[in-house]
């Protein structure tokens, strides 16, 4: 029905209201990158825009679509699309940090109410999920995706495309997804922001395509290019991406979107050479709509009349966008998700700000605890918060939509909220956390609070501007003085507990506070309910569960650093001097993937397979015994690890597979039954074909990714 009602429309329309079907740009509220002018109200009258972006607001896309259906000459609804990465109004963690809860069940709840909250301010579409794998802390953007490990971004995936779109066909709590940015963004060379990747095509679909495959696969409804370039073409222009993987391989039925102006900078980059060609590459290269340059507005009326084009391109790029605004509804009712009264009710409620702290403390990891320094006594009566995190709203974290910091909790105001008048709270900022900042003035004053309190809480880290688009650093150290601070305190203090809590969207190199600094809780940007989320976590009302998904290197020079890497000819160790190794420090992080301590212990035992051997479509089932061995109830999420000890191919020296998240009670065991099926065991031959080889593998079921019991099974003929 919706097909029908898809093809009529397309047989009325003329070649200039398809091509403006296939055209977006900005409301002009708020842009992500150099503008390019539009009198939109203009356009869309005149059925020159098929989708606005950055609006939002139950009356604004009212009136913005009133523009579209009561002037234009068929009346078409406008798409509204928004950035919404980890909430509306109502912030989650940023992507990484959700990522770190291993909590799917708490991800798709995020991704539903922030669903909730931007369908009834009227938007259609969000632009999420971010699954850029990344393998490099210095480029900004890793704050915004899954991490480094293609499983366990897939996983992500399917959870934020459910959340996000629902099942319901009739809902109108629901948003259209966009899997971005295809692809291979997250591999930009040395982390630089929108620079080149040249990747081989074994990589590409072993490690940067899955996530992707499996948004689709839970019914992602579109897509969007990446800004860079992959093996020698901008990924905007690239037939290899769009027709032959998407839709030949794939089967993808959605439409493909551009990012922002990313048809212009095929000129840029240098393979077109004027708008024209710019936009014929693009189209022919599978690229349905294209947001914000106006190329294709401009220019494929004049090359579907030359013939550079073909009509039936153009029908197609439509035909898809149509199907999804006829999916969402648009064409029975275009208001249906601009609701005054939905709006007013169902936006940054209670409910969901619960969600949000709940899953703001599940995303933090704790990464060092020495002496049991956390969980703070709430038996004190002085507490000193010092650092430039210490009493900022500024925690939503960039990509924010419509969060206002001013609606978010500080860490001084959650600290009030859970220790009430009782515990007197000094604070001092101590240092900035500029970039370059050598501003060493506040730091007696702080040191001064610090030593009249019981215990310090050191809040250190980034601004929120640093992790972000257009947000690389090359060193990822803390900014400014904040290890000078963290040095001066930490010695004035003595025996006193200090805990530091970490406000950053990216792996640091925390080398050198780790050294010094006793107790560390890596917060991420917490969200709205960010102060209440960390205190519950320093006073032990939440025991931290969170692991990490993306490597902490020792040095940034040993970036790109990924647990999943190869073994190499000559791996450290067997040679003293002809290794793989540096000369100057370890070749292993400072924080493994998949780490992140508890304030229990957690033990692993008895491994145990239930036969040495499998072959054909056969299962292995493995068991461990999880015991909680310490005093408190805790979370673990228990990872098992596969390697694939010879194949055809090299293959990583461990591959996240699986995991459980289980909680114990103190002195708690529990057996966990875990299963290898055959499709656990296929890679990606030489050939690009998925195969499955008979061998040995290596199983290993811990608390990270360099922790736990093993054990080997073979993989008959
Ligand atoms: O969706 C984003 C994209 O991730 C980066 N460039 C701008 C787009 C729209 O805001």
């Amino acid at each position: 029905e919706l097909t029908a009602q898809v093809e009529s429309l397309l047989e009325r329309m003329t070649l200039e209201e398809k091509i403006g079907q296939m055209t977006q740009f900005t409301s002009n509220r708020d842009t992500t990158g150099p503008s390019v002018g539009s009198d939109i109200e203009q356009d869309i009258r005149a059925g020159r825009v098929g989708s606005v972006f950055n609006a939002f607001d139950a009356d604004f896309t009212r009136e913005l679509q009133q523009l579209a259906v009561d002037n234009s000459r068929l009346g078409i609804p406008l798409l509204f699309g928004y950035d919404i990465i980890h909430g509306f109004r109502t912030i989650f963690p940023i992507p990484l940090g959700q990522a770190a809860s291993w909590n799917l069940d708490g991800i798709e709840r995020a991704a539903h109410i922030a669903a909730t909250e931007g369908a009834a301010a009227g938007v259609h579409w969000s632009f999420t999920p971010m699954l850029d794998i990344s393998r490099d802390p210095r480029w900004g953007r890793v704050m915004e995706g899954p991490g480094e490990d293609p499983w366990l971004a897939s996983q992500i995936a399917t959870a934020q495309v459910r959340g996000l779109q629902g099942h319901d066909p009739e809902a109108t709590d629901t948003l259209a997804a966009c899997a971005k940015h295809f692809a291979g963004y997250g591999a930009v060379e040395a982390g630089r922001e929108y620079n080149t990747v040249d990747m081989s095509q074994w990589r590409l679909r072993s490690v940067y395509l899955p996530p992707f495959k499996a948004a689709l696969d839970a019914g992602c409804a579109t897509v969007m290019t990446a800004f860079n370039s992959l093996n020698g073409l901008p990924a905007t222009a690239d037939p290899l991406l769009f027709e032959r993987i998407l839709r030949d391989e794939w089967q993808f039925q959605g439409f493909v979107v551009t990012d922002y102006t990313a048809i212009m900078e095929l000129e840029r980059h240098g393979v077109a050479d004027g708008a024209r060609q710019a936009a014929k590459k693009a189209v022919n290269a599978g690229v349905d709509m294209d947001m914000q340059d106006g190329y294709y507005l401009d220019e494929l009326g004049g090359l579907v009349e030359s013939g550079e084009v073909a009509e039936a391109r153009i029908d197609q790029a439509v035909r898809r966008i149509l199907l999804v605004k006829a999916a969402l509804g648009l064409l029975e009712d275009p208001y249906r998700y601009s609701d005054r009264e939905r709006e007013r009710t169902s936006i940054l409620t209670d409910a969901h700000r619960q969600a949000a702290r709940e899953l703001a403390r599940e995303s933090m990891v704790l990464l060092k605890n020495d002496e049991q320094v956390l969980p703070l006594s709430k038996d004190i009566s002085t507490l000193a918060v010092i650092g430039p995190l210490g009493n900022t709203q500024e925690v939503i974290g960039s990509w924010h939509a419509d969060g206002d910091a001013e609606q978010a909790i500080s860490l001084m105001t959650g600290l009030r909220n859970r220790l009430g008048d009782g515990v007197e709270l000094l604070q001092a900022e101590g240092a900035s956390n500029e970039i370059g900042s050598t501003d060493t003035s506040g730091i007696d004053e702080a040191v001064r609070l610090a030593e009249q309190a019981d215990a310090v809480i050191l809040a250190l880290g980034e601004r929120q501007e640093y992790a972000d688009e257009a947000a690389s650093r090359a060193d990822i150290r803390l900014p400014g003085m904040q290890l000078e601070l963290a040095r001066r305190v930490i010695e004035a203090v003595g025996d006193k507990p200090v805990a530091t809590v970490l406000f950053n969207g990216r792996p640091l190199e925390l080398t050198d506070l780790e050294a010094i600094a006793p107790a560390m809780l890596e917060a991420w940007w917490p969200g709205s309910e960010a102060g209440n989320a960390v205190a519950d976590v320093l006073f032990g009302d939440y025991n931290p569960s969170g692991k990490l998904t993306m490597t902490f290197p020792r040095s940034v020079g040993q970036v790109p650093l990924y647990y999943n890497h190869f073994n190499t000819g000559r791996p450290k160790g067997v040679d003293p001097k002809y290794a793989s190794q540096y000369l100057d420090i370890p070749n292993t992080p400072l924080y493994p993937f998949g780490f992140g301590l508890s304030y229990t212990e957690f033990e692993y035992s008895r491994l145990d397979l239930d036969r040495p051997s499998i072959s054909g479509e056969q299962a292995l089932s493995i068991r461990v015994t999880l015991t909680n061995s310490g005093e408190r109830r805790g979370t673990e999420v228990a990872q098992l690890y596969l390697r694939d000890l010879t194949a055809s191919v090299v293959r990583p020296v461990r591959e996240l597979k699986d995991f459980q998240r289980v909680t114990l009670e103190p002195g708690e065991s529990r057996t966990l039954t875990f299963w290898i099926t055959r499709d656990q065991l296929a890679f990606l031959d030489a050939e690009l074909a998925m195969r499955v080889q008979p061998g040995r593998f290596e199983v290993q079921i811990g608390s990270s990714s360099e922790a736990g019991q093993t054990a080997e099974f073979v993989l008959e003929e």
